[in-house]
């Protein structure tokens, strides 16, 4: 293998410079040689001839070898898998939606920084991936201490080659990792690197009372947040969003059913106050995905258009005047619910993501502040 030793430890400046501050994470990213983890290929996103995004499969042997190394050493997500095809058995360009990657190293850490994880720690990586950071993980603990589970067993199957073959011999598990239990065995700390909706509650029994859980809360409009909670002696979770901008793929099952078709229908009209763009910052989708859980977010500024899957509801706005009108159409006032959000979030002091925190207890809420402010209920 060509010596990557120097492109190790720039990946690891430029990580560094990017917040990583424990020495044991850096010396991690120093020593796991990443593209051992790429495989063959990987997917580059681009657009098609119609302005569709697409993945276009790259193989190592189309770049020279200096090219690929420092692809893997970049400070990049590669994205290995899109729609369920793998980008080794890709042969031309797939639309779709990235279903496997190697994660954005900094990306990576910061999750490991986040969780708090020390020495001895036994921890439970949700979703496996190429096993970059699986391997991350064994570097720094030791294998015993390491449990990984992936619901897709090429990726799995991949992913055991690449950690083997490097003498890394982790507790990997093929299932869905949000049900999937290991029967007498406590964790300390379980991290996601795939995104959920809500806390599965399996997590929870998993983990011994001060145990935690570091994972991107996301959903179907794409809006995410990192949270850290803490596992108290009740059995229930607390603990608060960190407000940094990452973000995950959605984990399969928390997935959305496939878009309905969208028809823009002329509903009931009625001027909105809120101006729409506002749903595109950080804060304001999230506020959006927790008023409307089950809607999808489309469009572009001020135009905005929420589409729901269960119902097939719709809300859409558009500039009139110097203001917006919101036309609304089905069972869920979805544009009523942003709005109600949004008065909420404001009357709290419109504070940013950083100020949300999460309570899993019987059900699960997204509070303003403390747990007494202002929540949302979260999808079961
Ligand atoms: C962003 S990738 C993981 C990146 C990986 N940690 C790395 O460093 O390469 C997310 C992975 O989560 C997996 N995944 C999705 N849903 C899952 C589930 N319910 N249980 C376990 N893994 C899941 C996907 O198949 C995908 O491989």
């Amino acid at each position: 293998m060509t010596d990557t030793a120097q492109l190790r430890r720039r990946l690891a400046d430029d990580i560094t410079g990017h917040g990583l501050t424990e020495p044991a994470w850096r010396r991690a990213i120093e020593d796991v040689p990443r593209e051992v983890f790429l495989s063959d290929a990987v997917f580059r996103r681009g657009q098609d001839a119609q302005g569709v995004t697409v993945y276009r499969p790259l193989r190592r042997q189309e770049v020279t070898a200096d090219k690929w190394l420092a692809m893997a050493y970049s400070n990049e997500t590669w994205v290995t898998q899109v729609d369920g095809i793998d980008a080794d058995n890709a042969t031309g360009p797939v639309h779709g939606l990235p279903t496997s990657s190697s994660t954005l190293p900094s990306l990576v850490v910061r999750m490991l920084e986040a969780a708090g994880i020390g020495e001895g720690d036994r921890v439970r990586e949700i979703g496996t991936g190429t096993g970059f950071s699986t391997a991350v993980l064994c570097h720094r603990l030791g294998d015993d201490l390491i449990t990984s589970v992936e619901v897709d067993p090429a990726v799995g199957a991949r992913a055991r080659r690449a950690l083997h073959g490097l003498g890394y011999s982790p507790s990997l598990v093929i299932g869905d990792g949000l049900n999937e239990r290991q029967a007498g065995v406590e964790f300390d700390r379980i991290v996601a690197t795939c995104s959920v909706r809500s806390i599965p509650y399996p997590w929870l029994w998993q983990l011994r009372p001060g145990g935690t859980i570091t994972t991107c809360l996301g959903g179907w409009m794409q809006a995410s947040g990192l949270v850290h909670i803490t596992v108290q002696e009740d059995g229930s979770a607390t603990g608060r969003f960190t407000g940094e901008q990452t973000a995950f793929m959605l984990a399969r099952p928390h997935q959305p059913p496939p878009r309905l078709t969208f028809t823009m229908h002329s509903g009931v009209p009625r001027p909105t106050g809120l101006d729409p763009s506002r749903l595109w910052s950080w804060t304001g989708r999230f506020l959006a995905q927790l008023a409307a859980p089950s809607a999808e977010l489309l469009g572009a500024g001020a135009q905005v258009i929420l589409l729901d899957t269960a119902t097939g509801s719709q809300a859409w706005t558009e500039v009139d005047g110097s203001g917006w009108t919101v036309h609304q159409r089905g069972p869920l006032p979805l544009w009523d619910a942003v709005e109600h959000a949004f008065e909420r979030w404001e009357r709290a002091g419109a504070p940013e993501q950083d100020r949300f925190g999460l309570t899993v207890a019987e059900d699960q809420r997204v509070w303003i502040g403390d747990p007494s402010g202002p929540s949302w209920l979260l999808p079961s």
